[in-house]
Protein backbone atom coordinates (compact mmCIF):
# COMPACT_ATOMS: atom_id res chain seq x y z
CA UNK A 1 0.00 0.00 0.00
CA UNK A 2 1.29 3.49 -0.58
CA UNK A 3 -0.19 7.36 -0.62
CA UNK A 4 -0.80 8.74 -4.02
CA UNK A 5 -0.70 12.08 -5.10
CA UNK A 6 -3.89 14.16 -4.63
CA UNK A 7 -4.81 16.47 -7.37
CA UNK A 8 -5.72 19.84 -7.27
CA UNK A 9 -8.64 21.77 -8.27
CA UNK A 10 -7.33 23.60 -11.64
CA UNK A 11 -5.66 20.03 -12.68
CA UNK A 12 -7.09 19.30 -15.86
CA UNK A 13 -7.79 15.26 -14.76
CA UNK A 14 -10.38 16.48 -12.21
CA UNK A 15 -12.28 17.58 -15.16
CA UNK A 16 -12.33 14.51 -17.48
CA UNK A 17 -15.15 12.12 -17.26
CA UNK A 18 -13.84 8.84 -16.10
CA UNK A 19 -13.99 5.74 -18.13
CA UNK A 20 -15.48 2.33 -17.03
CA UNK A 21 -13.28 -0.20 -15.58
CA UNK A 22 -13.31 -3.16 -18.01
CA UNK A 23 -11.52 -5.98 -16.34
CA UNK A 24 -10.97 -6.08 -12.22
CA UNK A 25 -7.58 -7.19 -12.15
CA UNK A 26 -4.54 -6.80 -9.54
CA UNK A 27 -4.06 -3.40 -10.80
CA UNK A 28 -7.40 -1.96 -10.15
CA UNK A 29 -7.00 -3.68 -6.69
CA UNK A 30 -4.12 -2.10 -5.99
CA UNK A 31 -5.20 1.09 -6.87
CA UNK A 32 -7.84 0.91 -5.00
CA UNK A 33 -5.79 -0.08 -1.61
CA UNK A 34 -3.66 2.81 -2.20
CA UNK A 35 -6.75 5.15 -2.24
CA UNK A 36 -8.17 4.14 0.84
CA UNK A 37 -4.44 4.30 2.36
CA UNK A 38 -4.17 8.33 0.79
CA UNK A 39 -8.12 8.81 2.05
CA UNK A 40 -7.37 7.57 5.67
CA UNK A 41 -3.52 9.79 5.68
CA UNK A 42 -5.17 12.76 4.77
CA UNK A 43 -8.37 12.09 7.10
CA UNK A 44 -10.69 11.90 3.76
CA UNK A 45 -14.08 10.23 4.41
CA UNK A 46 -13.88 9.37 0.18
CA UNK A 47 -12.28 9.43 -2.59
CA UNK A 48 -12.38 9.23 -6.16
CA UNK A 49 -10.05 7.63 -9.11
CA UNK A 50 -9.60 10.96 -10.95
CA UNK A 51 -8.05 12.45 -7.86
CA UNK A 52 -5.39 10.53 -7.72
CA UNK A 53 -4.69 10.89 -11.81
CA UNK A 54 -6.72 8.08 -12.88
CA UNK A 55 -9.48 8.43 -15.18
CA UNK A 56 -11.26 5.69 -14.12
CA UNK A 57 -14.78 4.74 -12.39
CA UNK A 58 -13.56 4.03 -8.98
CA UNK A 59 -14.40 5.35 -5.28
CA UNK A 60 -13.57 4.41 -2.20
CA UNK A 61 -15.18 5.89 1.05
CA UNK A 62 -15.26 5.78 5.04
CA UNK A 63 -17.49 7.23 7.57
CA UNK A 64 -16.22 6.71 10.87
CA UNK A 65 -18.99 7.93 12.71
CA UNK A 66 -21.26 5.85 10.76
CA UNK A 67 -19.35 2.86 10.83
CA UNK A 68 -19.35 2.41 7.35
CA UNK A 69 -15.91 -0.03 7.04
CA UNK A 70 -14.45 0.62 3.49
CA UNK A 71 -16.56 0.79 0.44
CA UNK A 72 -15.15 0.32 -2.49
CA UNK A 73 -17.08 0.76 -5.95
CA UNK A 74 -16.18 -0.02 -9.42
CA UNK A 75 -18.15 1.62 -12.25
CA UNK A 76 -20.63 3.07 -9.38
CA UNK A 77 -24.27 4.29 -10.61
CA UNK A 78 -26.73 5.46 -8.62
CA UNK A 79 -30.14 4.22 -9.62
CA UNK A 80 -32.14 5.85 -7.10
CA UNK A 81 -32.57 8.85 -5.40
CA UNK A 82 -35.23 10.37 -2.94
CA UNK A 83 -35.55 13.06 -0.36
CA UNK A 84 -33.30 15.90 0.07
CA UNK A 85 -30.85 16.98 3.14
CA UNK A 86 -27.54 18.85 3.11
CA UNK A 87 -23.80 18.96 4.33
CA UNK A 88 -20.77 20.93 4.93
CA UNK A 89 -18.43 19.19 1.93
CA UNK A 90 -15.13 19.85 1.74
CA UNK A 91 -12.95 18.12 -0.88
CA UNK A 92 -9.48 16.66 -1.03
CA UNK A 93 -8.75 18.39 -4.18
CA UNK A 94 -10.23 21.75 -2.56
CA UNK A 95 -8.12 22.17 0.60
CA UNK A 96 -8.99 24.90 2.55
CA UNK A 97 -12.81 25.38 0.67
CA UNK A 98 -16.11 24.04 2.35
CA UNK A 99 -19.45 25.06 1.74
CA UNK A 100 -23.29 23.55 2.89
CA UNK A 101 -24.52 21.44 -0.68
CA UNK A 102 -28.24 20.39 -1.21
CA UNK A 103 -28.31 16.85 -2.32
CA UNK A 104 -30.38 13.26 -2.21
CA UNK A 105 -30.98 11.83 1.48
CA UNK A 106 -30.77 8.17 0.64
CA UNK A 107 -29.13 6.60 -2.57
CA UNK A 108 -29.43 3.82 -4.02
CA UNK A 109 -26.18 2.15 -5.81
CA UNK A 110 -25.51 -0.67 -7.89
CA UNK A 111 -21.62 -1.05 -9.35
CA UNK A 112 -18.72 -3.77 -8.65
CA UNK A 113 -16.92 -4.42 -5.39
CA UNK A 114 -13.12 -5.24 -5.72
CA UNK A 115 -13.89 -9.23 -6.19
CA UNK A 116 -15.84 -8.90 -9.04
CA UNK A 117 -19.03 -9.33 -7.32
CA UNK A 118 -22.39 -7.15 -8.40
CA UNK A 119 -23.79 -5.29 -5.56
CA UNK A 120 -26.75 -2.69 -5.09
CA UNK A 121 -26.58 -1.07 -1.88
CA UNK A 122 -28.91 2.29 -0.36
CA UNK A 123 -27.03 4.89 1.54
CA UNK A 124 -28.15 7.22 4.10
CA UNK A 125 -27.19 10.33 5.74
CA UNK A 126 -23.60 11.32 5.69
CA UNK A 127 -22.72 8.62 3.92
CA UNK A 128 -25.30 9.24 1.37
CA UNK A 129 -23.55 12.87 0.31
CA UNK A 130 -20.33 11.68 0.16
CA UNK A 131 -21.45 8.45 -2.35
CA UNK A 132 -22.84 11.24 -4.32
CA UNK A 133 -19.90 13.21 -4.15
CA UNK A 134 -17.34 10.89 -5.02
CA UNK A 135 -19.91 9.47 -8.24
CA UNK A 136 -19.96 13.17 -9.08
CA UNK A 137 -15.92 13.49 -9.44
CA UNK A 138 -16.35 10.47 -12.33
CA UNK A 139 -18.32 13.06 -14.36
CA UNK A 140 -15.84 15.80 -13.69
CA UNK A 141 -17.99 17.58 -11.14
CA UNK A 142 -16.61 19.01 -8.18
CA UNK A 143 -19.00 20.02 -5.50
CA UNK A 144 -18.94 24.02 -5.79
CA UNK A 145 -20.34 23.31 -9.29
CA UNK A 146 -23.44 22.38 -7.17
CA UNK A 147 -23.35 25.70 -5.22
CA UNK A 148 -26.07 28.41 -6.15
CA UNK A 149 -24.42 31.72 -7.91
CA UNK A 150 -24.36 33.07 -3.95
CA UNK A 151 -22.20 30.20 -2.98
CA UNK A 152 -19.82 30.30 -5.45
CA UNK A 153 -19.53 33.93 -5.39
CA UNK A 154 -18.35 33.59 -1.30
CA UNK A 155 -15.87 31.17 -2.85
CA UNK A 156 -14.32 32.80 -5.90
CA UNK A 157 -11.32 34.27 -4.82
CA UNK A 158 -10.04 31.11 -2.76
CA UNK A 159 -11.26 29.23 -5.69
CA UNK A 160 -9.28 31.26 -8.21
CA UNK A 161 -6.08 31.03 -5.81
CA UNK A 162 -6.11 27.49 -6.33
CA UNK A 163 -6.57 27.15 -10.08
CA UNK A 164 -3.53 29.20 -10.67
CA UNK A 165 -1.39 27.53 -8.19
CA UNK A 166 -2.29 24.13 -9.66
CA UNK A 167 -2.41 25.03 -13.05
CA UNK A 168 -0.01 23.08 -15.19
NI1 LIG B 1 -14.01 15.42 -3.54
Amino acid sequence: MAVIKIYLYGEEVLRQKALPVEKIDDGVRELIRNMAETMRQASGVGLAAPQVGDSRRVIVAEVSQENSGLIALINPVIVESSGTSEFEEGCLSLPGISAKVKRAAEVVVEGLTPDGKQVRNKYTGLLATVIQHEVDHLEGILFVDRLGFLGRSALSFKLRSLARANKV
